[in-house]
């Protein structure tokens, strides 16, 4: 049989930002795609994709907000922890490779509640979403006033932060969902929910505080 998947991982809330937050970054995704590649800027001209564009910005800037006025505490926690780098950052770096081919588990450092790697998806995500938010804002509300050198490097900076961000969410939607060691990632950005072993094997030194604090 299974074992019981016990260990809280993600609360409800997270959960709920996460997908709403990825459903607006796709349709962003989509339609900035259609202005980014010229051959299939058609429906663009119309001005549609424009539009849908700028109703799921609403929802990408709004649901961080929420969520921030609603979990300061834990919003902060999750900005410290992606711009808190150190030794133990580099020893993932040095063994991760043969790791995610197969390696031995027990050559890992233990990690906290998230690992190094996705600690790098959370800077990107970050690091991405604040130039997509200046660029934007640039392109949006400035266009009129801008010289035209500043409009162009918003286009480019924007451009970057795309190639970016969609490079690094293939990298997680394979690490969430296919990669046979993550066997349980999935299902806990859905019930939030982990066993005690995944939680020892890939975050040990998360699920050690937390259960010294159970006691
Ligand atoms: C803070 C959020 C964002 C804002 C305010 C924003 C705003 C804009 C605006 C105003 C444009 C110009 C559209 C036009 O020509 O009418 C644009 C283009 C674009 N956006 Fe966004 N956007 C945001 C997030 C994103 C995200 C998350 C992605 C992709 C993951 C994205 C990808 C693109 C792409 C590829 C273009 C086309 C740029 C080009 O012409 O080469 N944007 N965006
Ligand atoms: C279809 C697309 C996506 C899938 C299937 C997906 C899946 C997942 C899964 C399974 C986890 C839990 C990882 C674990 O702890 O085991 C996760 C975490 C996370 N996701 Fe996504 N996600 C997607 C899109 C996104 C997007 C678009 C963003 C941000 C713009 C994002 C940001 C995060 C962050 C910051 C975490 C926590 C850190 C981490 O575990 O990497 N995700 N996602």
């Amino acid at each position: 049989m299974a074992e019981a998947r016990v260990v809280e991982r993600f609360k409800k809330r997270t959960i709920w930002f996460h997908w709403i937050h990825t459903a607006a970054f796709l349709v962003l995704l989509i339609t900035g795609a259609i202005l980014f590649f010229p051959g299939i800027g058609a429906p663009a001209a119309g001005g549609l994709t424009r539009f849908i564009h700028r109703i799921a910005v609403v929802f990408f800037v709004g649901a961080p907000i929420v969520y921030f006025f609603l979990n300061p505490r834990m919003s902060l926690h999750f900005i410290r922890e992606t711009l808190t780098w150190g030794k133990e950052d580099l020893q993932w770096f040095s063994k991760a490779p043969d790791y995610y081919f197969g390696g031995a588990e027990e050559k890992m450092p233990p990690q906290g509640h998230v690992n190094t790697g996705q600690k790098m998806w959370q800077l990107v995500v970050l690091g991405t979403g604040i130039l997509f938010l200046i660029s934007g804002c640039l392109m949006w509300f400035f266009k009129d006033v801008l010289a035209p050198s500043v409009f162009g490097w918003s286009v480019v900076i924007h451009d970057i932060a795309f190639i970016l961000a969609f490079l690094m969410l293939l990298v997680h939607i394979y690490l969430g969902i296919i990669h046979p060691r993550m066997t349980e990632s999935l299902r806990s950005m859905w019930d939030g929910k982990i066993s005690k072993t995944y939680a020892r094997n890939h975050y040990g030194k998360w699920y050690g505080e937390i259960s010294q604090t159970e006691k």
